[in-house]
């Protein structure tokens, strides 16, 4: 074989490779990290049984979905959120699909924007199952309202639930993992701890400062290769999350129940933040497109992102101002896969 049609081969091959790359991007629903964890990485199920897994914001949405996925992983389990019925419902449901016994699952009301509970509600877990292998900071609301017509008990609101609460509560249970040199703290975040878009200037703020708490604690634990920080970043999920977000006023939420199909699947969002958490990624994207390109254009060509963000913004506001779920699909052919 002569060198000239090698080399065509060659460049042949590598043109093949990138094409290949580039559908796998087109089709992808998280980072390209976290899928190669899917992939090639460490299984939950090997990696998370036996933990004690603390989780807030246990009674509805990602919440409940991670409570039900870990109660087949034989964890025991602390659920915490505001309203206990919801809990006692979803602990029924972790018994009936799971296999756990009662005695694994705690049920621990817990306000996040009470802060002088949080040390009480740590020592009950510790009491009751002697350590913490994994929080996770899962409890959150969210805003929609133009910045313009918020009110600014709003921004109070989501900086006390969604950065302050969860800091607070963090501070409680790290010195027990700073005496056993090891655990997880795992804090869900959001695309929009990334980015920005229109109607969540509030939730966005809030959002951003936990990324940025947590990157900087990671970096002051060095010494404790054992802590692992990660923060989970999901795009539009279906929940609760919209029916309970904050607008103009603190009293005030959207309410309703809007079409959701147009979002990721609940199962699918967790089974990827389970991955996370067996193969200790420290920060990983859980969305479909075209948030998830959106994603990768604000972190490596914000230029870009600018752009295409005050293009899509609109159609965001527009979504909204005619009652409809703001992420309402963008692009139709890109309709979620694993509804
Ligand atoms: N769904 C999405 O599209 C999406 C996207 C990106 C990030 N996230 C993040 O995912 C997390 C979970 O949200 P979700 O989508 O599952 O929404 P959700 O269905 O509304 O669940 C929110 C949870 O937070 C709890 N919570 C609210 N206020 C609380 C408080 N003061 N103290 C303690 N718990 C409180 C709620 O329980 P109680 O009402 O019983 O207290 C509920 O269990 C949030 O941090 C959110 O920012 C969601």
């Amino acid at each position: 074989m002569s060198w000239e049609l090698l080399l065509w081969l060659l460049a042949l091959c590598a043109l093949l490779a990138l094409v290949v790359q580039l559908l796998r991007f087109l089709r992808a629903d998280g980072d390209l990290t976290l899928l190669w964890a899917e992939w090639q990485g460490r299984r939950p199920e090997w990696e998370l049984t036996d933990m004690v897994v603390w989780v807030t914001g246990a009674s509805s949405g990602i919440g409940e979905e991670l409570a039900c996925q870990l109660s087949k992983l034989g964890v025991s389990l602390v659920l915490s959120a505001r309203r206990v019925q919801e809990l006692e419902r979803v602990k029924t449901r972790c018994l009936e699909n799971g296999n756990l016994k009662e005695k694994d699952i705690l049920v621990l009301p817990l306000d996040l924007t009470d802060r002088s509970s949080h040390e009480a509600a740590t020592k009950v877990v510790l009491q009751e199952f002697g350590k913490i292998d994994i929080l996770v900071n899962n409890a959150g609301r969210s805003q929609h309202s133009l910045c313009m017509d918020t009110s600014l008990d709003v921004f109070k609101e989501l900086i006390e639930l969604n950065y302050l609460g969860t800091v607070s509560l963090t501070m409680c249970v790290l010195p027990h993992m700073i005496e056993r040199k090891q655990g997880k703290i795992v804090t869900v975040n959001s695309l929009l701890g990334i980015l920005s878009a229109p109607l969540s200037s509030g939730y966005c703020a809030s959002k951003h400062a936990l990324r940025g708490f947590f990157n900087c604690l990671r970096a002051e634990l060095a010494a404790y290769p054992g802590i692992v920080v990660s923060n989970i970043c999901p795009g539009p999920v279906q929940s609760n999350i919209v029916k309970n977000s904050l607008t103009e006023e603190v009293q005030k939420t959207v309410g309703g129940d809007t079409v959701q199909s147009h979002k990721m699947a609940t199962s699918r969002c967790v089974r990827l933040m389970l991955i996370s958490m067996a193969n200790d990624l420290k920060e990983v994207w859980i969305s479909d497109h075209p948030f998830l390109l959106i994603t990768y254009f604000w972190q490596y060509m914000p230029t870009w992102a600018w752009w295409l963000t005050n293009k899509l913004g609109k159609r965001r506001i527009e979504n909204f101002k005619n009652g409809l779920d703001a992420d309402i699909s963008y692009f139709k052919t890109w309709k979620t896969k694993h509804d």
